[in-house]
């Protein structure tokens, strides 16, 4: 099955056809500069840039620019621009918790809010540079708050709901943020999250001047005079007109914190113009958008997902996109379906987690429903396994949406590997094919590029404009993360395959990196969490395969003398790495175990652990390197 080839459907009416993809990939090669300007019209700018990419890879001269010379404001390309023609246009869609209990918001509408949240952090002075934290809801006050930003020249950095307190104050402290834009609470699967309570307990390590509180479930929450402002309370009052700041494309647009293998998260900051152009355009080429679309991504706006494909994409095209505040299994299993169906979805694009939990339950809660509007089904986050591909496909689609299995991270800004869903024939598994202007490498670990077939690391040899520009605070940070590796390219932290036909396989990542759910956890900072409890001595984390997870976490821990481990322990460290990070980051499995697999220079070898974690019993490979080879007997004995 998993080389099965599935053709364009015969019903796929596509706007880009095979012709039209071939024409764009010879662009891109013949001109790439004529091509980025092109696709750079998609935008409305102050000042159309000149340049195209400014860009080197190289540690000497090291530069990452985007149509430097232009100037624009993107709130304006994702509203004003359409006042005119689409003013009462459905810019979105809120689909609450509580299936209906949502409400539909014009572009007009979008705008207007827009502007008062802008005038809002003016009157706090708040402006160009500053960062501005948001801790939200998937509310549209949420997409109105990340445009008001944008409006006014203050930089952005969306906090998913799921991390706590300690993560948000450590993402406060990091890009220093002047303002936090929260809720009251939010509400998830029929469960309250206190929004506010949360910030509350963040800023009491790391204050901010204005903490701006806008209502969600109306529940009273306690006000610090003088720092929060009750966003109820002074709405009427705002202007519905705020004059953009015009910005340079360089400017950054925003912070999206992510982890890597080592140290804290990092700040992965975006440019305007180049994000703005590769957001707009991929959400073309990759959705085949067309005006009558009701576009639905599932993602929160925490991630980089709802940046570029519930916000920033669909809204500088003009489109109606779904903001969805529930889970896929609330008030039931036919939730996705029956939203669907009621609100006429065309597109719909989800994590292969979520597909791979919905299939488990069997065809009878898709079935339910009739889905006869859906024509094109994305999936991102992780490999998707061809089983829930095929699924997908089968029972979702009917066999008549494509599926494109859109390959992505936050640091690219938007999709690089992906189908044409009317032009690039699928196979159940691979992201298939670079977008037109998208060169990427196989390596192999001595440096080595590797043609045809093979299997190596993944590298992208050249600059697109959605690449990022910076970690916040620390430039070199990003160029040894990201640039050191592979002299000259941009080295992903994924493993791939390519085919005979060139077609990308991207089988995860090679890194110490785990992939829960589509969220990317870094083992250190679960470790760091682990060692911060007084009982415990050292701790690795791996990844283990998990059948709806993808990747599950697996902790080995060693105690202090005399500690002893049990499970009331466990749940003790389950609720440290809760509280450090969230609980997304909890621990599937915690094994104590008396030491840790080291070489003789007191290097752990991971790969030992990663192999017991995946239950495996022998086929160990070289451990003679092994200060203590008895280690592994011990840990095979302890197994969880
Ligand atoms: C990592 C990036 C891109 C937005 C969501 C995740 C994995 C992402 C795919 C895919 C296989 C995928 C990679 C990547 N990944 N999409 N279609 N097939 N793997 O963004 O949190 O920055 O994570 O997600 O391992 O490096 P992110």
């Amino acid at each position: 099955m998993s080389e099965s080839v599935h053709p364009v459907p015969t019903g796929f009416n596509a706007r880009i056809g095979p012709g039209d993809l071939a024409r764009l990939r010879a662009a891109a090669e013949d001109d790439t500069d004529a091509f980025w300007l092109d696709q750079a019209r998609r935008i409305d700018w102050t000042a159309p840039p000149t340049q195209a990419g400014d860009w080197s890879f190289d540690e000497q001269d090291f530069r990452i620019r985007w149509f430097a010379d232009g100037t624009l404001n993107l709130s304006v390309n994702c509203l004003d621009r359409h006042l005119a023609e689409h003013g009462n246009r459905t810019a979105l869609i809120f689909e609450a918790d509580e299936p209906g209990a949502g409400r539909t918001v014009s572009y007009r509408e979008l705008y207007e809010e827009t502007c008062r949240l802008a005038n809002l952090l003016k009157s706090r002075g708040i402006g160009r540079g500053d960062r501005v934290m948001i801790y939200m809801p998937m509310i549209p006050e949420a997409a109105a708050a990340m445009l008001a930003c944008a409006r006014i020249g203050a930089v952005h950095s969306v906090v998913f709901g799921g991390f706590s307190p300690d993560s948000v104050a450590g993402r406060i402290e990091d890009c220093d943020a002047k303002c936090m834009i929260t809720a009251d609470e939010g509400v998830r699967g029929g469960k309250v999250i206190p929004l506010k309570r949360n910030v509350d307990a963040a800023l009491d390590k790391r204050d901010v001047e204005t903490v701006i509180v806008v209502s969600r479930t109306g529940a009273s929450v306690p006000m610090k005079a003088g720092r929060d402002v009750a966003y109820a309370d002074v709405r009427d009052s705002l202007a519905i007109e705020c004059e953009p700041e015009v910005m340079a494309a360089e400017d950054p647009l925003f912070i999206l914190y992510t982890s890597g293998s080592t140290g804290k998260p990092k700040g992965v900051v975006h440019s305007t113009g180049g994000y703005a152009v590769w957001a707009a355009t991929t959400f073309d080429w990759v959705f085949d958008y067309r005006p009558d679309d009701i576009f639905w991504c599932t993602a929160d706006i925490g991630w980089i997902t709802g940046h570029s494909y519930v916000v920033y994409g669909p809204l500088v095209n003009g489109a109606t996109s779904v903001m969805f505040d529930g889970v896929p299994n609330y008030p039931d299993f036919g939730r996705f379906w029956e939203t669907v169906d009621r609100l006429g979805v065309t597109i719909f694009y989800t994590a292969p987690t979520a597909i791979r939990a919905l299939m488990r339950e069997g065809d009878g809660p898709v079935k339910a429903h009739k889905r006869t509007s859906l024509r094109l089904l994305g999936t991102v986050g992780e490999p998707i396994n061809p089983e829930a591909w095929d699924w997908y496909w089968r029972v979702v689609g009917d066999q008549r949406c494509p599926v494109v299995d859109t390959w992505w991270q936050t640091e690219t800004g938007g999709i690089l590997i992906s189908p044409f869903p009317g032009a690039t024939p699928l196979k159940p598994g691979s992201a298939t094919q670079p977008l037109p202007g998208i060169r990427p490498l196989l390596l192999d670990p001595d440096q080595q590029v590797l043609d045809g077939p093979a299997s190596g690391n993944l590298c992208i040899a050249a600059s697109w404009p959605g690449q990022m520009r910076t970690v916040w605070g620390d430039h070199d940070r990003f160029f040894q993360t990201y640039f050191s590796t592979y002299p000259g390219l941009y080295f992903t932290g994924d493993g791939c395959r390519r085919d005979a036909d060139g077609y990308y396989w991207i089988t995860g990542r090679v890194d110490d990196v785990i992939n829960v759910s589509g969220h990317r956890i870094g083992t250190a900072e679960v470790e760091s969490a682990l060692v911060a409890h007084p009982k415990v001595a050292e701790a690795a984390v791996v990844g283990f395969p998990h059948d709806i997870k993808g990747q599950g976490i697996y902790a080995y821990v060693t105690l202090n003398a005399g500690e002893e481990g049990g499970d009331s322990l466990r749940s003790d460290l389950v609720q440290q790495v809760r509280k450090d990070i969230g609980g997304m980051a909890a621990p599937e499995k915690i094994h104590f175990t008396p030491s840790l697999p080291k070489t003789r220079s007191g290097k752990i070898m991971r790969r030992i652990l990663r192999k017991i974690a995946e239950g495996e019993t022998e086929g160990f490979g070289d451990t003679s390197t092994l200060a203590d080879p008895s280690v592994v007997d011990a840990l095979l004995a302890g197994r969880k």
